[in-house]
């Protein structure tokens, strides 16, 4: 009998004090403190006993539309932005519909579009400027395109979309009467981030989330934003009837309520590491950054001039050094054998670990290789 796959996830869970975890784009810079308090408070008054507001606590929703600046577009809370991505797709695609796309991109939102029984239509961007662009958009739409898919920043590549992209692409939604999907999961990282909302209120339903930007992926809360009857269309699909789970929403709240005292160091930090990620894969013989400097929390490391799978450098950095990178095949049906993808909202330690691991296990590798 052969030996079962090497499962990256279970290894490093089972580890997980000690791993230095680059590669689920997750935040581990927001101070604790900012939520403990909050959670705290909510267990001792055992507010898990009863269910919560059924569409969210009040003063949250006030907070999450003023974030965003959509104060006209009350949120619709979701169990993570993924789950919001899913209602959409189920709602608003027919059999048959086109979303154009990316490759690479987050795929999970392909697979619910497939759901649906709908299709992307995936324009490859992994070349400068590594993002849509308007015309490209443009000459993609045909008869049957349903929905733009625009997510920015992009997951896995860190790029984003300047302003006047953003408008551009908003207003080809407007004119062609198409919905756009702007999932803005990693917005607080951009420099220049922009609502398609601004441009397109009609035509965008906006994807948000606490998980990345307030550091609370584990808890699992997220949702959109869109034009009332849009919303009460995609809500149909709502599975959280009872509420979104209470201690979430309690540390969303107490997160987005002190965002402004915390947010710019998490933010520099993240600058700061990727830059550092992006210097470290340029001084590997035969590795780019190809898409750097990120507007996001994660980055690209290309991998195809070592020779290596991403699969090998994974396990290798993983298992050898205790640093979880991601390849990048669950990223990218083209390219995902190109690249591992590396998160850097992480404490300096992790980043230096990473320095150390990454160009170790590439000469590693290869001496073991001996055909790379
Ligand atoms: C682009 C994008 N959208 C949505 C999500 C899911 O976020 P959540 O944790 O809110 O479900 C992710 C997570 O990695 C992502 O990269």
């Amino acid at each position: 009998m052969s030996a079962p796959p090497f499962d990256a996830f279970r290894y490093a869970h089972a580890r997980r004090r000690e791993i230095a975890w680059l590669c689920q784009n997750t935040n581990h810079l927001v101070p604790p403190e900012v939520v403990r308090g909050a959670i705290e408070a909510a267990l001792d008054e055992r507010r898990y006993e009863g269910y919560p507001v059924a569409s969210g606590d009040p003063e949250l929703l006030e907070r999450i539309a003023a974030d965003l600046g959509l104060a006209d577009s009350p949120p619709f809370l979701t169990s993570g932005g993924t789950e919001a991505l899913y209602m959409i797709a189920r709602a608003l695609l027919r059999p048959g519909d086109e979303v154009v796309a990316t490759d690479p991109s987050y795929l999970i939102i392909h697979r619910f579009v497939e759901l649906a029984g709908a299709r992307t239509k995936n324009l490859d961007i992994y070349a400068p400027p590594f993002r849509l662009t308007a015309d490209r958009v443009q000459e993609a739409i045909g008869p049957s395109t349903r929905m733009i898919l625009l997510i920015d920043p992009l997951n896995p590549l860190g790029t984003g979309y300047p302003r006047e992209e953003v408008r551009a692409i908003a207003e080809i939604a407007h004119d062609h009467r198409l919905l756009l999907l702007n999932d803005v999961t990693y917005r607080d990282f951009s420099p220049a981030p922009t609502l398609a909302a601004e441009f397109a209120p009609e035509e965008t339903l906006t994807v948000w989330s606490v998980s990345k930007n307030c550091g609370l992926a584990g808890l699992r809360i997220g949702g959109f934003s869109a034009r009332p009857d849009l919303r009460q269309e995609v809500g149909r699909y709502n599975t959280n009837d009872l509420g979104v789970n209470i201690l979430a929403q309690v540390a969303a709240r107490a997160a987005l309520a002190s965002k402004p005292q915390w947010l710019p160091a998490v933010v520099r930090q993240t600058r700061e590491n990727g830059e550092r990620v992006a210097a470290v894969a340029r001084s590997v013989p035969g590795v780019t950054a190809p898409a750097a400097p990120s507007w996001a929390s994660m980055t690209v490391v290309d991998v195809r001039g070592t020779g290596l799978a991403p699969e090998a450098i994974q396990e290798e950095m993983l298992r050898t050094h205790g640093v979880f990178v991601r390849a990048g095949n669950y990223l990218s049906p083209r390219h995902g054998s190109a690249f591992v993808r590396v998160s850097f909202s992480n404490p300096t330690a992790d980043i230096d670990r990473f320095a150390a691991a990454f160009p170790e296990t590439v000469r590693t590798l290869r001496a073991r290789a001996p055909s790379a």
